[in-house]
């Protein structure tokens, strides 16, 4: 009798505890079921709180979670940070675009209005428009260019390139350049060749896009040069100039999409500031690292570091 009134009363117990457990589950259930909800509405700002007295699994179960959560929040920050700069550059794309367009369109007006009567003044607009021309093809190319490599939708196969040759190729194909505007070239190249890990076309663009650059704003300074040093397993390649040099607190934005200096001071030779967004993606793609440094009339200096190319045996 005793003994089934104790396995009774033992029964009753686990059916309650059972059951509290139970009742537990379904409130940690519904819980997660109002977290769904929030983060469905785009709130990922919930967390689940963790109590010591919490079952062991739903604890790790919620911990999870939490984890995930968090997870979500940063791509969630993150994608609203891009939609934010894709926002921005769409806008600066088409006022980049616009304003020699529509100067373009200006001095293309006039002519056909027949307001502008002398040949001489005619040849005058059409030189114009031509340049203009001739910056708006090579931006929509900038712009194209870039947005392929973010795309991912270049082929960049890294394999053995000589880099000797290639700099002086590169330096080969700037010479009218160089000696229209008396510009003195320093080369300091090692005597023997030099073989790194890279996709030969982007080397190729990133040494160009460096040249245009020291040749455009270290003219002034009468000399550009370029210097190839060996260490380790690494290849570092200077391109430099002597030029007005980029001011301390442009150095942190340079790099940046767009970003072209102090506008006015740069408007005899405005670029449209993709090129080094695109030098360093394309530096990147190549495993490597850019770094710049400049003192103003003394050196401004590229320094592109590269991986030595090693023959696996
Ligand atoms: N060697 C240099 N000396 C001084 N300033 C430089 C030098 N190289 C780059 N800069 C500065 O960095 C800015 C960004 O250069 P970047 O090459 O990205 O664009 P850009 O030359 O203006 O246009 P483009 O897309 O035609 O190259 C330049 O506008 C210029 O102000
Ligand atoms: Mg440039």
């Amino acid at each position: 009798m005793n003994f089934l009134l104790v396995y009774s009363m033992f029964c009753t117990i686990i059916i309650i505890v059972l059951f509290m457990q139970i009742n537990h589950i379904n409130n940690k259930l519904k819980v997660i079921g109002k977290l769904v909800d929030e983060v469905r509405s785009g709130n990922f700002n919930v967390r689940f709180h963790l109590l010591p007295t919490m079952n062991r699994h739903i604890a790790g179960t919620s911990r999870k979670l939490n984890e995930l959560m968090v997870y979500l929040q940063e791509m969630n920050e993150r994608r609203a940070f891009l939609e934010e700069e894709r926002k921005k550059m769409i806008s600066n794309i088409s006022h980049d675009l616009r304003t020699p367009l529509t100067s373009v369109m200006g001095y293309l007006e006039e002519i056909l209005s027949g307001s502008v009567k002398s040949e001489k003044e005619k040849m005058e607009y059409v030189k114009v428009t031509y340049q203009k021309s001739i910056r708006l093809h090579s931006l929509l190319e900038s712009f194209f260019e870039l947005s392929k490599i973010e795309a991912q939708d270049i082929k960049v196969e890294l394999k053995e390139v000589e880099l000797v040759s290639l700099a002086e190729e590169c330096i080969l194909s700037f010479y009218h350049d160089f000696t229209r505007e008396n510009l003195k070239v320093e080369i300091n190249l090692p005597r023997d060749p030099v073989v790194v890990l890279g996709d030969r076309k982007s080397l190729e663009r990133i040494l160009y896009n460096l040249f245009s650059n020291a040749l455009r704003y270290g003219k002034d300074g009468g000399v550009i040069g370029l210097t190839m040093t060996e260490s380790g397993d690494e290849v570092t390649l200077e391109v430099w100039d002597r030029g007005q040099g980029i001011r301390k607190q442009d150095m942190p934005y340079i790099f940046r999409r767009l970003y072209t200096g102090d506008r006015s001071r740069n408007t005899m030779h405005k670029g449209s500031g993709l090129g080094l967004t695109i030098t360093r993606k394309l530096v990147e793609l190549n495993q490597g690292s850019i770094e710049v440094s400049s003192i103003p009339f003394e050196k401004t200096t590229f320094r592109v570091v590269l991986r030595k190319f090693v023959r696996n045996n």
